[in-house]
C-alpha cells in the first residue's frame, strides 16, 4: 500500500520517518516529483532502481535543505559557491567531487567519485529534507523512459504499490527537471538543460561548455567510460577460481578463492546491488595487496536488478585503454 500524505507537519514527519527507516517516498519539488530514499543507505537506493525498473545504475541526484549541508558532502569550488549563493534554492544541480568522508552510498552515485547535489525551491521539500537530516537521493518519480511526473496523481499512476508513500505538495511550478552542471573539469559543462537557464548561469561564472545534446550525459559512451572500473581485469560468469584471482561472489561462495567478497550469500539481488560497488573497490585493493592478477565474478541471474548488476559488470570487464 502506498500512503498518500498531506503536505502538513504530520505528513512531513511521517515521510521523514519512512525515509529514515529506509523506505521510498515520492515528494514534490519545484521541477518534478522525485522518488526519494536515504542516500546513505545502499539498500534503500537499490530499491529506487527496482521501483523505477531501471535497466542500469544511473547516478542519482542528492537533495539537501541548504548549500551548507550540500557542501559538507562535496568539495565546492569558487564557481559552485557563486552559483549556490544566487541560484539556490532552485532548479540547478551541481556535479562536484565527493569528499572522502562523504556518507552517500556508492550505489547512489553508481560508483562515481563525483556527486550531483541540489537544493530544491519548494517549501515542503525543504521541510522534509531538514526533518530527514540526511541527503535524500531522488530521481524523477516515473518508470525509466517515461515522462516525469508533475503531480502526485502522476506518481501514483505509475508507482502505486511499489513505493511506501507520496507526499502531495500539489503541482510542480517549473515542470521540467533541473539543469545539471558539471563543475569537476577545467571548464564548467552543461550535462542536461533544465529549469535554470544557461544565461543565468553564464552571467555568474562565464562561458559554459555544452555536453551531450541528448540530455542525459551518462547515457553517452564518453560518460560511461568515467564510471569506476576496477584496476584489475575482470572475468565474468566463472564456475571456478584460478589461484591468481580474487572472487566477487553471489550466493554460496566457491571454496577455493584466496580472497572473496560476497554480494549476497542468500542470493538476494537488492542486497547484491547495494554491495556491488563497495565490493568491487574492496576486492581491487585486496587483490593488489596480495599481488593477484584478476577479479573473477560468479554468475548473477538476468532478472530484476540482476539486469542492472550485469550491465555494470559487463562494463567493468570490457576492454579499456589505460
Ligand atoms: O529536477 C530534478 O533534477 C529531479 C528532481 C526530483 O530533483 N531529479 C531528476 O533526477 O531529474 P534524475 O535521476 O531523473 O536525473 C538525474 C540526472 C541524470 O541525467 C544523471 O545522469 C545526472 O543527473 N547525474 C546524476 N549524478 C551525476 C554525476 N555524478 N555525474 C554526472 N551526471 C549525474
Ligand atoms: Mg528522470
Amino acid at each position: 500500500m502506498t500512503e498518500i500524505l498531506a503536505a502538513d507537519a504530520d505528513g512531513i514527519a511521517r515521510a521523514a520517518a519512512l525515509l529514515r527507516g529506509g523506505g521510498l517516498v515520492a515528494f514534490g519539488t519545484e521541477t518534478v516529483y522525485g522518488l526519494g530514499a536515504d542516500a546513505t543507505n545502499a539498500e534503500a537506493a537499490a530499491r529506487i532502481f527496482t521501483a523505477k525498473g531501471r535497466p542500469r545504475f544511473n547516478p542519482l541526484i542528492c537533495h539537501y535543505p541548504d548549500a551548507e549541508a550540500a557542501f559538507a558532502d562535496v568539495s565546492a569550488n569558487a564557481m559552485a559557491q557563486r552559483l549556490a549563493a544566487v541560484l539556490w534554492p532552485g532548479p540547478l544541480t551541481l556535479v562536484l567531487p565527493r569528499r572522502t568522508d562523504c556518507p552517500v552510498a556508492l550505489l547512489t552515485t553508481a560508483g562515481l567519485d563525483t556527486l550531483a547535489v541540489r537544493v530544491p525551491a519548494q517549501d515542503t521539500a525543504l521541510a522534509l529534507l531538514r526533518a530527514v537530516g540526511r541527503p535524500v537521493a531522488a530521481p524523477s518519480a516515473n518508470h525509466s523512459g517515461l515522462v516525469s511526473p508533475t503531480a502526485a496523481a502522476h506518481v501514483l499512476e505509475e508507482l502505486s504499490g511499489r513505493i511506501d508513500a507520496v507526499l502531495d505538495s500539489g503541482p510542480c511550478a517549473v515542470g521540467v527537471e533541473s539543469t545539471v552542471l558539471d563543475l569537476c573539469g577545467a571548464q564548467p559543462r552543461l550535462l542536461r538543460p533544465g529549469g535554470a537557464t544557461p544565461e543565468a548561469i553564464e552571467a555568474l561564472i562565464g562561458p559554459v561548455a555544452h555536453g551531450a545534446a541528448s540530455g542525459s550525459i551518462v547515457r553517452s559512451p564518453g560518460m560511461l567510460a568515467s564510471h569506476y572500473a576496477p584496476a584489475l581485469p575482470v572475468r565474468l560468469r566463472v564456475r571456478d577460481v584460478h589461484p591468481d584471482e580474487a572472487l566477487l561472489a553471489f550466493g554460496p561462495p566457491l571454496p577455493e578463492a584466496r580472497v572473496a567478497f560476497n554480494m549476497s550469500e542468500r542470493g538476494d539481488l537488492t542486497e547484491a546491488a547495494a554491495r556491488l560497488f563497495a565490493g568491487l573497490r574492496w576486492l581491487d585493493a585486496e587483490a593488489a595487496r596480495l599481488g593477484l592478477a584478476r577479479i573473477a565474478v560468479m554468475p548473477v541471474p538476468d532478472t530484476g536488478l540482476g539486469l542492472a548488476i550485469n550491465d555494470r559488470l559487463r562494463r567493468a570487464a570490457a576492454p579499456r585503454d589505460r
